[in-house]
């Protein structure tokens, strides 16, 4: 099959498009045939060899992390699908490679696709809507009249997080450029600031929550808008000691993940703050749950741009500008 493929790790080097060997389906697995790919920064950090140390992937192996398709064979465990399904999935680690005519994912990762929406929308969402899912239920248990800082509303993430913030019945507060401030407003930010004209730690306080994706001044900026007993949840990092625990890293990678997080952890504690490092994971039941808002028209996939397949690479470039408005997808079909 035609695939999507890092031959190494290097930062932008341009992927391969050339055969490779069919998925082989294990027992619990689900054999999907790709119509579309969501493309996310985390490609491209895989691609630069940013996470090797914790997910190691060896070279040449097939790139990308959400996908929408068809239900072509099942595995012999396999219960939950039947062939013929319309379903969507982030794989998990160790597994992904949806830059490709087919993927092998098991079923635990997967969930209908929502029927109201297209493949190319569907694809956008897995990752992203994990990621929100598991920062604002999971971690933060948002609740009806919570007050939560978004950063960078008009990303993927942000578009997403601000639609599930005000479901949950949150007042949300997000920061985006100038172009973006109708977009967020749109999604139902209460409060949106423009973070080339004004300083969102000036003006905002009192918070029960900040979600950030932006970079080490911005997440301690953060402290100080949040209240006592608030939560500050970075998945921009910088990891700590629980993540490192999580993903059962050795004794030296534990150290290294204490020490890089220790100053915001410190600085978190004598404001009486809780710091928390996300790193989202797969999991089908939560996304047959973000499935059902899906379709009960309560969150609304953000597409900028569908590429052709075969201009994934432009795809990725487009992504890694760090200027994207919601998702940027790829179609096979
Ligand atoms: N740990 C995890 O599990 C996890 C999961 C998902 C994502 N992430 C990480 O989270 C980050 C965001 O992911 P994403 O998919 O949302 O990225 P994205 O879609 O590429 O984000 C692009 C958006 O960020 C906005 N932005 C850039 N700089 C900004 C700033 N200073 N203030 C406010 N907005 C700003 C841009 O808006 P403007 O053009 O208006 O600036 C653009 O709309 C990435 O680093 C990604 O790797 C981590």
């Amino acid at each position: 099959m035609k695939a999507f493929i890092a031959d190494r790790y290097r930062k932008n080097e341009p992927l391969r498009f050339d055969e490779m060997p069919e998925p082989v389906l294990g027992q619990g697995d689900v054999l999907v045939e790709i119509h579309a790919a969501g493309v996310n920064p985390l490609d491209a950090k895989i691609r630069d060899g940013a996470f090797k140390a914790f997910i190691p992937y060896r070279p040449p192996f097939i790139l990308g992390h959400d996908v929408a398709g068809t239900v072509v064979a099942l595995g012999s465990n396999v219960r939950r699908f039947k062939l013929g399904d319309e379903v969507y999935a982030r794989p998990r680690d160790g597994r992904i490679g949806t830059f490709a005519e087919r993927i092998a994912i098991d079923q635990e990762d997967l969930a209908l696709k929502p029927g109201t929406i297209s493949m190319e929308e569907a694809a956008s969402i897995p990752l992203v809507g994990l990621t929100a899912w598991q920062a604002l239920v999971e971690r933060a248990g948002l609740e009806k009249g919570q007050k939560i800082l978004i950063h960078a509303g008009s990303g993927g993430v942000g578009t997403i997080a601000i639609q599930l913030a005000k479901h949950l019945g949150a007042t949300v507060a997000t920061t985006t450029s100038t172009a973006n401030v109708d977009l967020v407003k749109r999604l139902g930010a209460d409060i949106v600031i423009d973070y080339r004209s004004q300083e969102f730690d000036k003006l905002l306080s009192g918070y029960d929550v900040v979600l950030n994706s932006l970079d080490g001044t911005t997440l301690r900026k953060s402290l100080e808008v949040l209240k006592p007993g608030g939560k500050l949840i970075s998945i921009s990092g910088p990891p700590d000691p629980d993540f490192a625990k999580a993903q059962g890293m050795n004794w030296l990678l534990r150290q290294v993940m204490r020490l890089l997080s220790l100053g915001i952890r410190r600085r978190a504690a004598a404001r009486g703050v809780h710091y928390s490092f996300l790193f989202m994971r797969a999991n089908g039941n939560q996304l047959g749950q973000i499935t059902a808002l899906i379709d009960k028209g309560i969150i609304r996939p953000v597409v900028e741009r569908i590429f052709p397949f075969d201009d994934t690479n432009e795809a990725l470039a487009l992504v890694e500008t760090g200027r994207a408005k919601g998702k940027v997808v790829v179609k096979l079909r």
